[in-house]
């Protein structure tokens, strides 16, 4: 099955947002497997948003942030929750809107290219089970149109996250 990753240009925000997070909900609802489908909905998050060089999740095992699925270059595989804007989020349990990652103290470099990041905590079960991370090579490429946009596919990513054995 070829999974359609082509977005109209003319889309607003909002708009995309809503055309990825029904895309999501195709892939889900047509695979069981709950790893299968948070491995494509990072591979379209990275193909789909426009503007960004990374996208996955970061996953809480034994007190770290250990790297889970992903689209992009290869990343840090452990992010201690006092290092980064990853481990800020997961500390704080708040979303990071972070304009410029190099004005954030403590930012973990996994990619040059990387200028600006947003993180969302992301929960199952009632407790933290990991980060949403979006990267983008962009300054200020993430507003408040994008972490209200991600808080809805965060949600899909949770409804998985839920259903894991990992
Ligand atoms: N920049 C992140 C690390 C993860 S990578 O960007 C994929 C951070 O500071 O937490």
């Amino acid at each position: 099955m070829v999974i359609n990753i082509d977005i109209p240009a003319e889309l607003n925000k909002e708009q995309r947002y809503k055309l990825i997070s029904a895309r999501l909900g195709g892939i889900a609802a047509s695979e069981a497997d709950a790893l299968a489908n948070l491995c494509n909905f990072m591979a379209y998050l990275y193909w789909t948003m426009g503007d960004v060089n990374w996208a996955g999740v970061y996953i809480l095992r034994g007190g770290e942030l250990v790297l889970g699925p992903f689209g992009g270059k290869p990343a840090c595989s452990r992010i201690a929750l006092d290092k980064g804007v990853c481990g800020a989020c997961a500390r704080t349990k708040e979303v990071q809107l972070v304009p410029d990652v190099h004005l954030f103290p403590g930012h973990i470099a996994c990619d040059d290219a990387s200028n600006s990041e947003l993180v969302i905590p992301l929960f199952a079960n009632g407790q933290l089970w990991g980060v949403l991370d979006i990267d983008s090579p962009t300054v200020n490429r993430f507003d408040e149109a994008d972490k209200a946009g991600m808080m809805k596919i965060a949600s899909q990513v949770e409804a998985l996250a839920a259903q894991l054995r990992l």
